[in-house]
């Protein structure tokens, strides 16, 4: 069995190195580090069975420090070292989510105690968190964030079907995660150790998306100098994400057809036919059962794709789910721009669930990393957010008397709120405005409003 992991955030160099040397005479695995922030890049990396941090530090100080690692690794315990004369910092740390505390100055033996017996805490708590920890491993997947309802359906249907060869198609607007889901059901699956090549078929000429997807042979074209490979046969025994599929010609759809139905490609100009194991992934923010009714797209095609379809929900369906998304994106990018913000202001946090996300996650994760680069306090604040997400819509928009605003002002607010109320359609916005939708574009351009 591994040692317990324990981690000493301590800025005065004996304190520091009697501590370690403790720990480690009685068997611990200890790393040590004199600054919060330093604590925190290492909380990030790795899972600590034990925090054990001086209140008083430098810049991020120890109750910093415990909020943090409360919010970025529940699963860690923390003990706050304190002077003696802060007992109300004590009960502060407690009421903070430390399990213990130890006031300076301490002795061996009682430091010693305090954290075997937190770690033995711990080790009773473990058995029940491993149960727990298998439930949500059995249901979750990597980078995919959120405990929703209908995330958990979508969970469920990624479980069920990831082994399989039969075709998904995913379904759902822009910047619900199409494309993160078609990886997680690839690298979850048998073919995970396989290619996965995503073709975005929207962004080549029918033409070029032929040759991509099934490769040509020398000659087939002016240019064709040698064979090339398509991104069938590269992908064989793995998977091939078509991305936009709803947007491939009715050829190439019939092409497609054909590939499915017998698991067999034609390079272009050839002759020949190549067997391939495939995969194939679908998806598609467009409506292809009205494609299917203006006879943009083939019905074969379709009840081809279609045999298992998943419908990822937008955000505004699973608001529960901001939360834990914000909280995402601020460490993946905090992290990456290196900067120590902790957590989400509760005025920010309501705003941004207040908000109707048009652009769903994609949206939100531009919104938090925009307010990571901005922000200059320890958390994000409402200051950090885009305009249009901090006007409250539960006010009219106020005028507060020390600072009288003309009527133009006013109205830009009030416009402003109505759009953010409608998700910037702007149909149901001038019909609540009572003008027309030529009226409101031209205030728009006049005020400056961007929606
Ligand atoms: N549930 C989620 N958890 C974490 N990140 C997510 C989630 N859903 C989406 N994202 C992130 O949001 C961004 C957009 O996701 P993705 O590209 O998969 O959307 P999409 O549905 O393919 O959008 P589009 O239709 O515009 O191509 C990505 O950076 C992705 O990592
Ligand atoms: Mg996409």
């Amino acid at each position: 069995m591994k040692p317990p992991q324990i981690l000493i955030v301590e800025d005065d160099r004996k304190m520091r190195l009697a501590l370690r040397e403790i720990m480690t005479k009685e068997g611990y695995s200890v790393d040590t580090v004199e600054t919060g922030e330093a604590a925190l890049e290492r909380a990030g990396g790795t899972s600590y069975d034990l925090v054990i941090t001086d209140l008083k530090l430098p810049g991020i100080d120890g109750m910093d420090v415990l909020k943090a690692i409360r919010r970025l690794r529940p699963e860690t315990s923390v003990v706050m070292i304190t002077a003696y004369a802060t007992v109300d910092t004590a009960v502060e740390a407690m009421r903070g989510g430390a399990e213990d505390y130890i006031s300076k100055p301490f002795n061996l033996d009682e430091i010693r105690l305090i954290v075997r017996k937190v770690l033995e805490k711990r080790a009773l708590l473990d058995d029940n968190r491993l149960l727990r920890s298998q439930l949500k491993k059995k249901y979750s997947y990597d980078n995919v964030v959120g405990n929703s309802e209908a995330m958990i359906e979508v969970y469920k249907t990624i479980d069920k079907v990831k082994d399989s060869k039969a075709t998904v198609l995913i379904l759902g607007e822009t910047g619900t995660g199409k494309e993160l889901v078609a990886r997680a059901i690839h690298y979850n699956s048998i073919r995970a150790e396989q290619p996965f090549l995503p073709v975005n078929c929207a962004a080549l000429t029918e033409s070029l998306l032929e040759s991509e997807l099934f490769g040509y042979v020398k000659g087939a074209f002016t240019g064709a100098v040698k064979d090339k490979q398509g991104v069938f046969e590269t992908a064989d025994g793995g998977t091939v994400f078509l991305d936009e599929i709803g947007d491939i010609s009715l050829r190439l759809q019939q092409v497609l057809l054909r590939v499915l139905e017998n698991g067999e490609i034609q390079p272009v100009g050839s002759t020949k036919r190549k067997k391939v194991d495939v995969r194939v992934v679908a998806a598609t923010n467009r409506n292809l059962e009205e494609l299917m009714k203006s006879s943009e797209f083939r019905a074969d095609l379709y009840y081809r794709l279609n045999v298992i379809s998943l419908r990822l929900p937008s955000l505004i369906e699973r608001k529960e789910d901001i939360a834990a998304l914000a909280s995402h994106f601020l460490l993946k990018y905090s992290t990456e721009n290196n900067k120590a913000i902790m957590g989400i202001s509760k005025e920010a946090l309501r705003a941004l669930e207040r908000y109707d996300w048009p652009g769903n996650v994609r949206e939100l994760e531009n919104v938090i990393e925009r307010a990571t680069l901005l922000e200059t306090a320890d958390e994000i604040t409402l200051e950090s957010l885009p305009e249009k997400m901090r006007a409250s819509p539960d006010k009219p928009p106020v005028v507060p008397d020390e600072d009288l605003k003309t009527l133009e002002e006013v109205g830009r607010a009030y416009i402003i709120r109505v759009l953010e109320k409608t998700g910037g359609n702007k149909a149901r916005a001038s019909e609540i405005l009572g003008i027309n939708r030529t009226s409101l574009w031209r205030m728009m351009q006049r005020l400056n409003i961007v929606a």
